[in-house]
């Protein structure tokens, strides 16, 4: 199958190009480079020795878009263009509602005007708010999300929801990623965020490489066996691997599906520091600070949905999470920039 990834050249959208390809099937690229280079796309050709069609375009831009797909004919769409930082949403409200609903408008709208019928999109376990308690299951209302961002992915869930009510030959399907961390094997591509991190792995990465001076542990006092919280993590090539999976699924199947992507199991913030200090024989100072605002102190998803209906389940531990987050970040430790 021909598949073209919008958002293709950041941190998932680049491990699933590898695995896609891999796999047989051709990929297309469209990107701005908001926040990512194409370098690492260059990085997934050198590591399949296959070539992407690379393309440097904002996938709000319908023109742009629609002459991408008249020409390259993609058999289905994996829609991973989006921001995604929670505190900077809550500053810049408009601007993640404007690129994250108008990248989804544009790419169905697009679809339809070149008869592409299957639409893969980055979904977030965010979606189910502070009401539903873990494990999360697909079969629970969605919650109230506690930041723009997760109102982005919530609102474009409804609208791909809808567009597959309208036309019954659209096949949906929304993958709910849970906590995805680590890198490829070969520490060739990996996670390249800008500035400081949001997210806890590639923090914790840059103390141990010594590019910050300590870790912060976000509260310590939760209900929870060690005081922090809970999260399911991921490795982010067994989410690649789930996403060829969904795809393949995709081309048989109409209507809209929804998918949790995560391993089921919960670890700690605690966990995360003493495994990769252990895996990896590196240091990692922290402290143990005062809660962040918003956060959950157990988030974890019910998985058994993406194994009965894709055929998919997560095969990586912690242990190799860990050790690959570190692979990439000790030989990247300016991620792309050389
Ligand atoms: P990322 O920022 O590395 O990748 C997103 C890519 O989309 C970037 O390359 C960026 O340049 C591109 N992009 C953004 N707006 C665009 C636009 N208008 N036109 C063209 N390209 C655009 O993020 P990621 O971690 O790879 O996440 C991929 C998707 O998965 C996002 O939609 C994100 O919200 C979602 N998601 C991520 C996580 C996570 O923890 N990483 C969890 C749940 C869901
Ligand atoms: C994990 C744990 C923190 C940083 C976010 C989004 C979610 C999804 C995934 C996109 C939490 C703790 C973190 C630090 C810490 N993204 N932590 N010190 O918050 O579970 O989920 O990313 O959809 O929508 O909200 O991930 O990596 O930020 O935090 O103690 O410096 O690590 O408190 O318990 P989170 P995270």
């Amino acid at each position: 199958m021909k598949i073209l990834l919008a958002g293709g050249a950041g941190y998932i959208g680049s491990h699933t190009a590898v695995s896609l390809l891999g796999k047989g099937h051709e990929v297309v690229v469209v990107d701005n480079y908001d926040n990512s280079s194409p370098e690492s796309i260059k990085r997934v050709e050198q590591l399949t020795g296959k070539s992407v069609a690379l393309y440097e375009a904002d996938v709000k831009d319908k023109v742009r878009v629609l002459k991408i797909m008249q020409k390259e004919q993609p058999d289905c769409i994996i829609h991973f263009a989006g921001l995604k930082a929670v505190g900077e949403s809550v500053q810049q409200p408009i601007r993640y509602y404007r690129n994250n609903i108008d990248t989804t408008l544009t790419l169905l709208e697009c679809m339809e005007q070149t008869g592409c019928k299957e639409i893969v999109f980055s979904s977030s376990a965010t979606v189910y708010g502070s009401e539903n308690p873990s494990p999360c299951h697909e079969g629970m209302p969605k919650g109230s999300c506690t930041n723009p961002y997760g109102w982005t992915k919530s609102m474009m869930e409804q609208i791909l929801q809808d567009a597959s009510v309208a036309d019954k030959e659209l096949s949906v399907v929304l993958l709910r990623y849970f906590n995805p961390i680590g890198a490829h094997e070969s520490g060739r591509i990996g996670e390249d965020p800008q500035g400081i991190p949001n997210n806890l792995m590639p923090y914790v990465s840059q103390v141990a490489v010594g590019k910050r001076e300590k870790l912060t542990i976000f509260g310590g006092d939760y209900d929870t066996p060690d005081g922090t919280c809970l999260r399911d993590y991921i490795h982010v090539m067994d989410l690649a691997e789930g996403h060829v999976s969904a795809v393949e699924f995709c081309a048989h199947h109409h209507g809209t599906e929804i998918i949790n992507l995560g391993t089921g199991q919960p670890y700690s913030v605690l966990d995360i520091v003493n495994t990769f200090q252990k895996v990896n024989d590196v240091k990692v100072p922290y402290e143990i600070g005062p809660r962040r605002a918003g956060d959950l102190p157990a988030v974890y998803s019910d998985a058994h949905k993406a194994e009965r209906v894709l055929g998919w389940k997560a095969k990586r531990n912690l242990a190799d999470m860990c050790r690959d987050s570190w692979n990439w970040q000790k030989n990247n430790p300016n991620g792309y920039k050389r």
